[in-house]
């Protein structure tokens, strides 16, 4: 057995495959069989503050239905408002209890003060380390990139001074300069940048005529965008890059790896192929370090970022360019 040992947003882990964000972290029996499989360390579901606020809202407009059956109920009910997040935190501490590997929280809030008042109450469940879910969908015409992307360094600050476990940010690939906005999160002290997040887009049913939720899984071609930023940034960023999307195989991550990425985090792969296809990948990986005479991690990460590459335009525009202007690709 080759050396998989790492470190995870600075927290000792015996393995680079992190088990991403996903509703697999909702039963104890998944986080058993993740951990027995070898996981580093698992990323519970987010806590969603949207979600909180619906389920309340929805309760409210339950509520009203009874108003005329007894005046008071509403008032009288237990209070409901925080119901949803007391559950999470409630599971949260439990997972903490029954797991030995790292618990990594994961949130996503509207606020500067519930980022921070649910940051606060994550940590007291003993959570080895927080998650900023920074997916949002803004729609103001009005509100300026500056604005939005501010505001997330402000959070995270915010956050930081309000916590000591440390801190990742989860970022979408949608911004206009990604180095920028890694950089100024990583001087508002982010332990980790996991890129990217894969966001889930609507569909419409022509012949109903209704929405439709697409659903679908990542395959190992939709991990090129994260290759891409995991080699231009690794060398530049002193906190983790964190590489997920697509990574589906053992061939995926080592690219990661070769790339500069700290670790890698899965998910699709996991609903795809089974629990098990963590020791798969753990597995492949071993089995090319020791085709390769690699010992540990350490000896080939990075080998393939941006600073150790001969040809130090692949990853850049240039080669885009070439590409496009080649006879053979016609
Ligand atoms: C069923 C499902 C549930 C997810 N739930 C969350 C979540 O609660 N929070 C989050 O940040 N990401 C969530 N994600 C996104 C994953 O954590 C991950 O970022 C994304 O799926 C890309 O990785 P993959 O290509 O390995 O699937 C979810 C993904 C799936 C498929």
């Amino acid at each position: 057995m080759l050396n998989l040992e790492t470190t995870y947003m600075g927290i000792p882990v015996k393995s680079p495959i992190i088990a991403g964000a996903s509703a697999l972290s909702s039963t104890m029996k998944n986080l058993k069989r993740l951990e027995a499989s070898g996981v580093g360390a698992i990323v519970v579901k987010s806590l969603f503050e949207e979600e909180i606020e619906l389920s309340r809202f929805k309760f409210e407009k339950d509520m009203e239905k009874y108003e005329h059956v007894h005046a008071e109920m509403t008032s009288i009910y237990p209070r409901i408002d925080y119901e949803g997040t007391k559950e999470h935190l409630y599971w949260l501490k439990k997972v903490k209890q029954e797991m030995q590997i790292p618990i990594i929280a994961s949130l996503n809030a509207h606020s500067l003060d519930t980022w921070v008042e649910y940051a606060e109450a994550i940590e007291k469940t003993g959570a080895d380390g927080l998650e900023l879910n920074f997916y949002e969908l803004p729609q103001n015409p009005e509100t300026t990139a500056e604005e939005i992307e501010q505001h997330k360094v402000e959070i995270l600050k915010k956050v930081k001074a309000s916590v000591s476990i440390p801190v990742s940010v989860k970022l979408s690939p949608y911004y206009t300069n990604i180095s920028n906005i890694v950089k100024r999160l990583e001087d508002a002290g982010a332990d980790g940048v996991i890129l990217f997040n894969r966001l889930f887009q609507p569909d419409i049913d022509i012949e109903e005529e209704e929405e439709n939720i697409s659903f679908d899984f990542s395959q190992s071609a939709d991990s090129f965008l994260t290759l891409r930023w995991t080699a231009l940034l690794s060398p530049l960023f002193k906190g983790d890059i964190i590489s997920s999307k697509g990574i589906i195989v053992g061939e995926d991550m080592i690219k990661m790896l070769l790339a500069g990425a700290q670790c890698v985090q899965v998910v699709s792969t996991l609903y795809k192929n089974g629990i098990q296809q963590v020791e798969v990948l753990t597995e492949e990986l071993q089995a090319w370090m020791k085709e390769k005479n690699y010992q540990s991690l350490e000896d080939f990460r990075g080998n393939m970022a941006k600073d150790h590459m001969k040809d130090p335009w692949a990853y850049e525009r240039t080669q885009y360019i070439k590409m496009l202007l080649s006879k053979e690709n016609l």
